[in-house]
């Protein structure tokens, strides 16, 4: 940030024993604004410089360079920047205008990858509004991990192992025809599931049929693996047709299957270093050491058959010894955090020091007009819908707003998606929330498409005045514009905070903000009147639209030109 960096310049020559970079991490936004821009409070330094912090504060203010400021005061224990508005605001809106969408990028990272594990919906079952979570989640984490400079990879952990496609190919073959299923794949997989469940709790010989069937897959056997391929292939193809909507992709869709051969070294390394223990028949870790309330990780069933875990702990290594990440996200609800944490636990025993970087990026529980949903017993809600009613919603506010709009069908469409993904990244990740969707498609108020009319409507304001921005004379120094610009000049920290968080609402949150501010200047101010501010107004607009665009596109969501 322009303007930051010379307060910093200006506090270090007052404050030669403190470092650039303490200095810089105590800036902060003073309580309101008319106490200053930018706030630096003294507590801190009083132990080291012996002196009271009011006295530090009027002591720097009496020493410090002020020719680059409005002014600054001493407040108490705070030194208050009152920064000289036309030149932040030239500053401000000449380095937007030149760089572009690149605003805000920085080199943290240095390059280093970043696994994240996202989406992972269990194939032979629709995918919830669970899934749907941790795949906006993770594909707007994915591109503020880029923006700090480090190099994202997207991992799809598909849930397509495990004992209950042994029950799924027991029911297929007892009572189900290969008709039914090419009809309605996902449907009719999932009501030979729910209907398995039903017998088995009349009769239990039908569990360990399931079972004895997984164990065939695991081992190998060709007809088991071919309905497994089919129920596989057929549920990608579903689980697709969600990802090409949203436009989200992925590095690699290795799932729970693929690690079937990696398991094995994971098992023999716990045994080399003598932490697996036999429980009742089952193999175990131990994880009372790490911690008392830890319950066991479970390694192996009594069957010898592998579990969740152990797929996990192949998965884990696997990715390690493929990308060195610098971190391993997996972004799964907050209802498995006990599996994470026994996972780490288990790799810090096994000796790997990476398994600090290791984190569990966990998000609360969606609920439907207040009901929680269940596969189990069938009751769900298929996404497909919820993305098709979003659509509807859209169009029919589009078609009231904007009657001539060329191509509504696609703007709709952006718009519904991207105010389902709104509404889902603009909450602080570990909320739970109801999902209403009148309340979600609404283009007022704290939504995705309220972010995305005050961006179309900023871009109309360009194509109305019709010429071209220039980078010179933005020295614009009203009150009205100044909430605009101090907004603007904060995108590169929320783009940092963001990261260092791993909250995309910090992003979504300052859409919304900045869209407020902007529209409060549109209703107050002559943009277009031909006076000699005009291009500097324009350019504040330009600025306007390049960062709710990037906001947007780091959050997944579309920007249109109208609507
Ligand atoms: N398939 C799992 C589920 O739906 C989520 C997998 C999350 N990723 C992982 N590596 N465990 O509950």
């Amino acid at each position: 940030m322009t303007d930051n960096k010379s307060i910093i310049t200006s506090l270090s020559q007052v404050l030669p024993d403190i470092p650039v970079a303490e200095i810089a991490a105590k800036l902060e936004s003073p309580k309101s604004s008319d106490l200053g821009d930018v706030a630096f409070p003294t507590f801190t330094l009083a132990k080291l410089l012996r002196q009271a912090p009011q006295q530090i504060a009027s002591d720097i203010v009496n020493r410090i360079d002020q020719s680059d400021f409005e002014k600054v005061v001493a407040t108490g224990p705070y030194v208050n920047f009152f920064l000289d508005k036309k030149m932040t605001s030239q500053a401000t809106l000449k380095t937007i205008l030149t760089q572009g969408a690149a605003f805000g990028d920085n080199n943290d990272g240095d390059g280093a990858n970043v696994t994240i594990d996202m989406s992972s919906p269990n194939i032979a079952k629709p995918m919830s509004m669970g899934h749907l979570r941790s795949t906006v989640i993770g594909n707007a984490l994915a591109n503020i991990t880029a923006k700090n400079g480090y190099h994202p990879i997207k991992i799809n952990h598909l849930g397509d192992w495990g004992t209950q496609f042994g029950k799924l190919i027991y029911a297929y073959k007892t009572w189900g025809t290969e008709a039914e299923v090419k009809a309605d794949p996902i449907a009719t997989l999932l009501r030979y599931y729910v209907e398995f469940h039903e017998k088995a709790k009349i009769d239990d010989s039908l569990n360990d049929a399931g079972r004895a069937w997984f164990k065939k897959l695991e081992d190998g056997d060709e007809e088991a693996h071919q309905l497994w391929t089919w129920f596989r292939a057929e549920s990608l193809k579903e689980f697709t047709e969600i990802y090409d909507r949203l436009e989200i992709s992925f590095d690699s869709f290795n799932g729970e299957a693929f690690y079937n051969d990696k398991m094995d070294k994971v098992v023999d390394m716990l045994a080399e270093k003598s932490l697996l223990v036999e429980s009742q028949g089952a193999q175990i870790v131990d994880l009372s050491d790490i911690n008392p309330n830890l319950t066991p990780a479970m390694i192996k069933r009594t069957d010898g058959a592998t579990l969740y875990m152990t797929r996990d702990l192949a998965a884990a290594v696997y990715r390690k010894e493929t990308y060195n990440f610098a971190k391993s996200l997996y972004v799964v609800g907050g209802e498995q955090r006990e599996h994470f944490v026994q996972m780490k636990a288990v790799l810090s025993l096994m000796g790997f020091d990476w398994a600090d970087d290791v984190e569990h990026i966990a998000f609360g529980l969606i609920t439907f007009n207040g009901k929680k949903m269940s596969t189990r017993k069938g009751d769900v809600v298929l996404l497909k819908d919820v993305l098709n009613d979003a659509h509807d919603l859209a169009l029919k506010q589009i078609q009231e707003k904007n009657p001539d709009l060329a191509d509504k069908a696609t703007v709709a469409e952006q718009v519904g998606a991207g105010a389902v993904v709104f509404h889902d990244l603009m909450n602080d990740r570990t909320n739970n929330f109801d999902f209403n969707l009148e309340e979600v498609v609404r283009f007022e108020g704290d939504t995705g498409p309220y972010v995305q009319y005050t961006n179309a409507r900023a871009k109309s304001i360009l194509r109305k005045a019709n010429t071209a921005v220039s980078v010179d004379e933005l020295n614009l120094d009203d009150t009205a514009t100044w909430d605009i610009i101090t907004t603007l000049n904060q995108f590169p920290t929320i783009v940092q905070r963001a990261w260092q968080q791993r909250e995309a609402s910090i992003i979504a949150k300052y859409a919304l903000s900045l869209s407020r501010a902007f529209n409060k200047y549109y209703a107050n101010s002559k943009i277009l009147l031909p006076d000699d501010q005009l291009n500097a107004r324009l350019a504040l607009v330009k600025a306007v639209t390049i960062i709710l665009s990037e906001s947007l596109r780091l959050l997944g969501v579309k920007a249109p030109e109208e609507m």
